[in-house]
């Protein structure tokens, strides 16, 4: 299995355009600059699957060799792309692939039926709508995709939805040799069924938008907190790092907030001491 981490940002990125906090402000004036989430997963290395699909995505594409099209004049190593809710940070790149002649997007029925861009993209013809179930998927190149449900967070732009229980997904990814990894860059609550996805993965991209709970708050002067959000917080998800010693642990969306995206922070410092790590764009995982 060969992961490329496109980005690692939460919504807004890092920078976000309107945002003068301190780690907006070092990211604009330094290194440290992080796009919107997005993973592309292979199982064999030909075949690739994003993994979300922000806003951020076309640039995101353009610098990941593994996705440059050919050999033919329109062959592209991208087979589709599984969502793991409807958010516009994890949905604004659809888009972007409306060039697209054979694609399908995978993602629960809820998220499928509140999409906006699903009208706006099936007149161009290329995009394929599929619903996920909990069964495990079988993706080309012998990829396999299990959903876990995590959220009942619905966007706010689908307030009006119905409720579901699966609006928000994790996925364990496993390919022919049993290697795993598990993508939840939204985490609401530690749950058994999350628990047991991570139990025996290689590797987990885990939810690191917030470090604390009322971080929002200390960094620009207020805003709603970390858990009101949908988001469990570095500090709180930690601790069941120990649980899982075999699995490598990483965070990602980073909300620009966070003070754990910047290398000589304490708070990285603590996730490093737990002994988990913090994901960074363009980042290869071989497995
Ligand atoms: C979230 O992760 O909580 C959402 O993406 C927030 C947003 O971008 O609107
Ligand atoms: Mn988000
Ligand atoms: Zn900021």
């Amino acid at each position: 299995m060969r992961v490329r981490v496109l980005g690692t940002a939460a919504g807004g990125g890092l920078p976000q355009w309107n945002c003068a906090c301190p780690g907006c402000e070092a990211a604009r004036s330094g290194p440290g600059a992080r796009t919107q989430d997005c993973l592309a997963i292979s199982a064999d290395g030909d075949n690739w699957y994003l993994v979300n699909a922000g806003p951020d995505l076309r640039s995101q594409l353009l610098a990941t060799p593994e996705l440059a099209p050919g050999p033919g004049r329109r062959q592209t190593p991208l087979r589709g792309a599984l969502l793991t809710s409807a958010e516009l940070d994890h949905t604004g790149g659809l888009l972007g692939l409306r060039e697209a002649t054979e694609f399908t997007v995978y993602a629960t029925d809820c998220v499928l039926d509140a999409l906006p861009l699903r009208g706006v993209l099936d007149p161009y013809g290329g995009v394929r709508w599929s619903g996920l179930g909990r069964a495990p998927l079988a993706l080309a190149g012998g990829l396999v995709a299990t959903a876990v449900a995590l959220g009942r967070k619905k966007p706010r732009y689908a307030v009006g939805a119905p409720d579901a229980d699966d609006w928000v997904v994790a996925y364990r990814f496993t390919d022919p040799s049993g290697r795993a990894l598990v993508y939840a860059p939204c985490v609401a609550a530690w749950t058994p069924a999350l628990s047991a996805a991570i139990s025996g993965a290689d590797c987990a991209l885990l939810d690191g938008s917030f470090f604390s709970d009322d971080e929002m708050t200390e960094q620009t002067g207020g805003g709603p907190t970390s858990r009101s959000m949908g988001h469990l917080p570095i500090r709180d998800t930690l601790p069941y790092r120990a649980e899982h010693p075999d699995t490598r642990w990483w965070y990602t969306h980073l909300n620009n907030t966070n003070p754990a995206a910047h290398p000589d922070s304490p708070q990285r410092q603590a996730v490093l001491r737990a002994g988990a790590e913090i994901a960074s764009d363009g980042m290869c995982i071989d497995l």
